[in-house]
């Protein structure tokens, strides 16, 4: 099978085109613009492509050279706050990327897309917990409308072209090699913060909680969406809540660190819980969650502890992080992708 990977130098795609040469699932291409993304995350058995996905020509000539079955797309704007400022650029990547891939796939045979949708942002403020993929839309940030009008563009594209596709709606990915100093996820923030010796903010007492599943059963949902026909929106999370504050003390006791946060006022607007239940995503794609929030966390602080004592080893940059960034384990936008 020929799979094209977009965004596969970035977190989860470096992940997911791992698993996919382990599954031996097929012949993988990947593409990246690197503007985020990292060559040295990517493993060098994928053919890798640098372009940018809005570019018509660029990625004409790679579909017409790899004429790939399936599509994973990854590649975005993954910056919630970004999205909000700039919602223009948001689209452009995020919506009209889609497109152009979607464009030159169906002039080249595309089979299947599974493309990454969020559990988090897709919902807005929820009102089940865990909440099913059936519960209203009503996203609060161009973000997560991107998303949805993405799963709505994919609905077209398989009414009108046959391409089949599936929408995976992922909770907040955690896991080796998420950037600390761009658009983190709060697990990244805080293993950094707790190693280099920084303060960790937690805003509005800590108590909101998230729905954290681990980068490689996230990749591995990736490969059981290849492998079955099911089609439509799918969430892959754990249906478990958990707290800042518990992901904190969880952090800090893996690493043996003992210290306080630092505390800030409550954001206004932010989600107050996320979870999302995955039983779909089991009886249509086989797949669940398997590595619980501990191990996960402690494979990450370990992978998080390998670089800042051996220096970036295709994972994040070795940089200190900027004054500001402490704000990003609370923010309004920030923390449900
Ligand atoms: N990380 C999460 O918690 C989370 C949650 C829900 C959904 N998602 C979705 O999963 C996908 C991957 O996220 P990630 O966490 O790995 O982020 P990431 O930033 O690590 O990966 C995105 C990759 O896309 C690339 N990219 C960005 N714009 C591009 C463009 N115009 N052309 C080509 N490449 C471009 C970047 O260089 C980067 O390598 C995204 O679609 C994101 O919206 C992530």
């Amino acid at each position: 099978m020929r799979i094209l990977v977009t965004g596969a130098a970035g977190f989860i795609g470096s992940h997911t085109v791992e698993a996919l040469l382990k599954a031996g699932a097929g012949d993988v291409a990947a593409v990246d613009d690197l503007s985020s993304g990292r060559r040295a995350n990517l493993d060098p058995r994928a053919r890798f492509y640098q372009a940018d996905i809005r570019d018509k020509s660029a990625i004409a000539v790679l579909f017409e050279r790899e004429k790939p079955e399936v599509l994973i797309h990854l590649a975005a704007q993954m910056d919630v706050r970004r999205s909000v400022a700039e919602p223009t650029l948001d689209c452009e990547i995020n919506l009209i990327g889609l497109l152009v891939l979607l464009e030159a796939g169906r002039r080249h045979g595309l089979r299947r897309v599974i493309f990454a949708s969020s559990g988090g942002a897709i919902y807005g403020h929820q009102l089940a917990f865990p909440c099913d993929e059936d519960h209203p839309c009503r996203p609060v940030s161009p973000y997560g409308v991107a998303k949805l009008a993405s799963e709505a563009y994919l609905y077209f594209y398989r009414a009108q072209y046959g391409i089949e596709y599936a929408a995976l709606r992922y909770a907040n990915v955690y896991g080796p090699r998420q950037d600390p100093h761009g658009e983190a996820g709060v697990v990244a923030i805080f293993c950094e913060r707790l190693l280099t010796g920084a303060d960790a903010v937690i805003f509005g007492g800590g108590e909101q909680t998230r729905d954290y599943v681990f980068v490689k059963d996230v990749a591995g949902a990736n490969v059981a969406a290849l492998e079955r026909a099911a089609t439509g929106a799918f969430n892959i999370g754990t249906g478990v809540e958990t707290s800042v504050n518990q992901l904190y003390r969880m952090l800090a006791e893996i690493g043996g660190i003992e210290r306080a946060p630092l505390r800030g006022p409550a954001r206004p607007g932010e989600q107050r819980r996320s979870s999302i239940s995955f039983e779909r995503a089991t009886s249509a794609l086989g797949w669940r969650p398997l590595v619980a929030l501990r191990d996960g966390l402690a494979q990450t602080f370990k992978y998080y502890q390998s670089i800042s004592a051996n220096g970036p080893a295709g994972g994040a940059p070795a940089t200190p992080p900027g004054s500001g960034s402490h704000n990003r384990s609370g923010g309004r936008h920030r923390s449900n992708r």
